[in-house]
């Protein structure tokens, strides 16, 4: 198949497409059939022409008509199957791979050196898929019988032969020309597009700012000029295709009509039948057909094929894990060994070389300036941003040794910037499990003391949180957040600022909350800005500039750091086991 062919080979795409191997056999010998069947006009006519007419036989003439009709009903029969296996073909490649594609979706901006592509990936699949379903591999799987139609033309004349031959070249070189025009034009429209939508998609993100700061009409200007530079983009690209269409289609009539003069001619010398230069016209039509639809369809042609090749390179990126080996549950230890941190796709390393260790019970308060790499930390704490080097393990399994979906279940994490997602608070708090129980909901409510705040909530449990979140305050969604942390008693905990938003009775239950996550013999992991953050953990994390500036059991470190700043640059330095330190 021509996708196919232009794929990396053994590709994750490759593999999905082999595995429809049946099918497009089926539609091979369809295709084969259906040619086959497309003689009949040519037949149907020559037949008249040159048997029916000069013997006057109605009889002949009605079982001619009869047997065309037949076999014109079995070429359209065929043709909607093929058509309709095509469609199936895309559908399966889809269901094989939607799962994939969007899983690199959303891993592809936490690894380094991935690029933040949006949805452009999701896209690229809808683009094959319905590349698969449209008109165009029809196409394709006819244009290898044309040299059958063009034997056929010989057979009749050599003349005619040579004029559909020569038709055939130049509408050949007319697909080769389009195919060289319309490459980049068609990528650029594309990256156009996607530049486009990315702007649109901010500027609804960020609706407030804008209209607050009466930014909405500069950024409409931005848009506007993206959006033009698309229109562009997108009339080049099909005036490309749409241009060498006419020309191809034109060119196939004024072929039509070059072989009836041949014909004609032929036919004056007394070389041909006239049966066959209606065949003959017919049959060099039917021949150039394909390459007709092939340009007509060589810009959806050219986007599947680019989107299958980004498609490939993701998927490669991004390799599917392989099912990671079967670990116990973390009970006892959490080690972070000479971890340093770079964001993804940045050389830049923002935390260097820290190591602590954590027994289960221990809380752990991170300060530090703002842009000291807290935020950076915790996120290699919880296994989205992978350590440049250095590991974080859990009981001594390294966090890359277990599966995303594992590890999630042992991990509570609250990020600086909360986001729900769009559900109910319930569904907020269960993680979206959709085996969630009522019981482990509330525990996770009581455990984070949001219980009274939420049935105090128009609908209690089941109150709609809004797209992102919306219909909560800062504070309330914080809190939610917290549950949702704190949901089926993970084994880490890790919050960053989760007191940002609070008020005094939130800042009591969170403190509260730290106690008796430590209480069940869970690591608890906090960064604070203000003291009452810092209140129920047990040891104290000092970064600065990225470095860990101390370490230690809390009073130790806060008498360290809060010393009115005397003669010693020198960081301080305390190391302590912080297992042998439990509170
Ligand atoms: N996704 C990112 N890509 C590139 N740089 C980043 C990214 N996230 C953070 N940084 C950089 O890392 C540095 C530390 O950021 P971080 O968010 O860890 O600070 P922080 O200590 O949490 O500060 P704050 O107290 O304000 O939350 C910053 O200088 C920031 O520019
Ligand atoms: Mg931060």
């Amino acid at each position: 198949m021509a996708l196919a062919a232009s794929g990396v080979r053994r590709s994750e795409l490759g593999e999905a497409l082999r595995a429809c191997r049946g099918a497009f056999i089926g539609v091979g010998v369809m295709s084969c059939i259906i040619n086959l069947l497309y003689l009949t006009g040519s037949i149907f006519m020559l037949e008249v022409y040159d048997r029916v007419l000069p013997s006057r036989s109605v009889p002949t003439l009605i079982g001619l008509i009869i047997l065309a009709g037949g076999l014109y009903i079995g070429q359209g029969v065929l043709d909607l199957l093929r058509g309709r296996i095509l469609g199936r073909i895309g559908t399966a490649l889809d269901e094989a791979l939607n799962a994939r594609v969007f899983e690199t979706i959303v891993r592809l901006p936490l690894m380094a050196g991935g690029r933040n592509e949006g949805v452009q990936p999701l896209r690229d699949l809808d683009n094959v898929r319905a590349f698969l379903a449209g008109q165009g591999p029809s196409a394709f799987f006819d244009l290898p019988w044309l040299p059958l139609y063009l034997i056929i033309c010989f057979a009749f004349h050599v003349l005619i032969g040579v004029t559909a031959l020569a038709g055939a070249i130049i509408l050949v070189a007319l697909t080769v020309i389009t195919e060289r025009l319309s490459r980049q034009p068609a990528r650029e429209a594309m990256g156009l597009a996607a530049r486009r939508n990315d702007l649109a998609a901010a500027s609804r993100r960020n609706a407030e700012v804008l209209v607050a700061m009466g930014m909405a009409g500069r950024l409409m200007q931005r848009w506007s000029v993206a959006n033009e530079k698309y229109l562009a983009g997108n009339q080049r690209a099909s005036d490309v295709t749409g241009g060498l269409g006419a020309v191809s289609k034109v060119l196939r009539m004024m072929l039509q009509s070059a072989v009836l003069g041949v014909g004609a001619y032929l036919v004056i010398h007394q070389e041909a039948t006239a049966g066959i230069i209606i065949a003959g016209s017919i049959l060099s039509a039917r021949a150039l057909a394909p390459v007709d639809l092939a340009i007509a369809h060589w810009r959806s042609f050219v986007a599947a094929r680019q989107s299958w090749e980004r498609l490939n390179r993701l998927l490669e990126q991004m390799p599917a894990k392989p099912p990671p080996t079967l670990l116990q549950p973390p009970t006892s230890r959490l080690a972070v060994e000479g971890v340093s941190i770079a964001p993804p796709g940045d050389q830049r390393v923002i935390v260097q070389d820290v190591s602590f260790a954590l027994s289960a019970g221990n809380g752990l308060g991170v300060i530090g300036p703002s842009g000291s790499g807290k935020s950076c930390l915790v996120r290699a704490l919880v296994g989205v941003w992978l350590p440049a080097r250095g590991k974080v393990r859990l009981d001594g399994a390294a966090l890359d040794q277990w599966s995303s979906d594992e590890l999630g279940r042992h991990i509570g994490y609250l990020p600086q910037d909360v986001e729900l997602f769009a559900g109910t608070v319930a569904q907020n708090i269960s993680r979206f499990d959709p085996e969630a129980k009522a019981e482990k909901v509330l525990a996770a409510a009581r455990e984070a003391g949001v219980h009274d705040m939420i049935i105090k909530m128009r609908e209690g449990y089941n109150t709609q949180v809004g797209e992102h979140g919306a219909a909560l305050s800062a504070g309330q969604a914080q809190r939610v957040a917290l549950a949702r942390a704190l949901y089926g008693d993970p084994f880490l905990v890790v919050l960053d600022e989760p007191n940002s938003n609070l008020d005094t009775e939130g800042d009591e239950a969170l403190t509260r909350a730290i106690r008796a996550a430590r209480e069940r013999r869970a690591i608890v992991v906090v960064v604070a800005h203000r003291p009452i953050g810092i209140e129920a953990v047990d040891q104290i994390l000092v970064l600065r500039d990225g470095r860990a500036h101390a370490f230690g059991p809390k009073e130790t470190v806060l008498a360290q750091v809060l010393q009115p700043r005397v003669a010693s640059p020198a960081p301080i330095k305390i190391v302590s086991d912080a297992g042998a330190a439990k509170s």
